[in-house]
């Protein structure tokens, strides 16, 4: 496995790959659901490149960035574990040359739910997405269910900017409890960990209300609010019941649906979704 670092080392490394090309994004940390991509993406690519890279630009003032886990060796062993054949560990430096001012802007998809609890939040995102593909020229990424607005934005970007890669999503990965797994969680400690599984539970009696028979998507937004009001720990921050392409908010449940929400338990912040029938990733 190579671990390359600079943007020059990376383009002379791609000439020689083998199609077709895997790449799994990753800020490191590596859990579970980081391991599922790669599985899935060993299995599906001639050549597997990893990207470990915790890309400033998404995190807003006052977000975790600095504090965010860093495991640079553990996340190597993990990636040697999956068989990756180069991984793209760049300094901030290399992808944010100094004067870059550039953003990629997803449009509409990117400000709605996420983007508009955590502004800049997406453009961030698609332009450091869009640098690794303009570096690593994959022939297909992967991308985890877990963050549905991302992976839509990221297929909108890619599309939009005709980087002909495609994009593969993954189920989400979960605890025994059902709590996603995610970087974040090393953040959670004894009852807060514990009261973290309000999250999905929620997720759970809308999908059961839904397959009772409720189409009212309010109804559905109350089952969720009711949940975590009884969950004293845990505070949710919004919930949505939205159409999966547009994101746009649903009145009545007349097609498949996106349930999806953050909520924050301490001090951190957690985000979870289901898909109400429909096909999924
Ligand atoms: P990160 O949070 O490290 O996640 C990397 C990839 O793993 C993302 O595609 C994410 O959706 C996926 N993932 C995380 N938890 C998962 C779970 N429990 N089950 C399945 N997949 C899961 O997402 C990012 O990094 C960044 O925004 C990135 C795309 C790398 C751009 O900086």
């Amino acid at each position: 496995m190579r671990v390359i670092e600079t943007v020059s080392d990376m383009r002379g490394a791609r000439r020689a790959m083998r199609s077709p090309v895997g790449l799994v994004p990753t800020m490191g940390a590596l859990h579970g659901g980081h391991e599922a991509l790669l599985a899935r993406a060993r299995d599906a690519s001639a050549t597997l490149v990893a990207s470990l890279f915790v890309n400033p630009a998404q995190f807003g003032p006052g977000e975790d960035f600095q504090r965010y886990p860093r495991d640079r060796e553990g996340d190597l062993a993990v990636f040697e574990r999956h068989r990756v054949d180069a991984v793209f560990a760049p300094r901030v430096g290399e992808m944010y040359p100094e004067g870059e001012a550039t953003r990629v802007d997803p449009g509409p998809i990117g400000r709605v739910l996420e983007g508009e609890h955590r502004p800049g939040h997406f453009l961030g995102v698609a332009t450091v997405v869009a640098k690794l593909f303009a570096v690593i020229l994959p022939d297909v990424a992967f991308f985890g269910e877990k963050d549905a607005q991302q992976l839509r934005v990221i297929r909108r970007m890619a599309r939009d900017l005709l980087f002909g890669v495609e994009i593969v999503g993954v189920p989400t990965v979960r605890e025994a409890d059902g709590l996603a797994m995610s970087s974040r969680n090393r953040y959670l400690r004894g009852a807060d960990r514990r009261a973290a599984a309000v999250l999905h539970r929620s997720l759970r009696e809308a999908l059961s209300l839904w397959e009772a028979g409720e189409r009212d998507a309010e109804a559905l937004r109350g089952r969720v609010r009711d949940t975590f009001a009884a969950a004293p720990l845990a505070e949710l921050e919004y919930v949505s019941v939205a159409d999966p392409d547009t994101l746009a908010e649903l009145e009545t449940v007349d097609r498949p649906a996106l349930v999806s929400l953050a909520a924050r338990v301490g001090g951190t912040r957690l985000i979870d979704n289901i898909l109400l029938g429909g096909e999924g990733p």
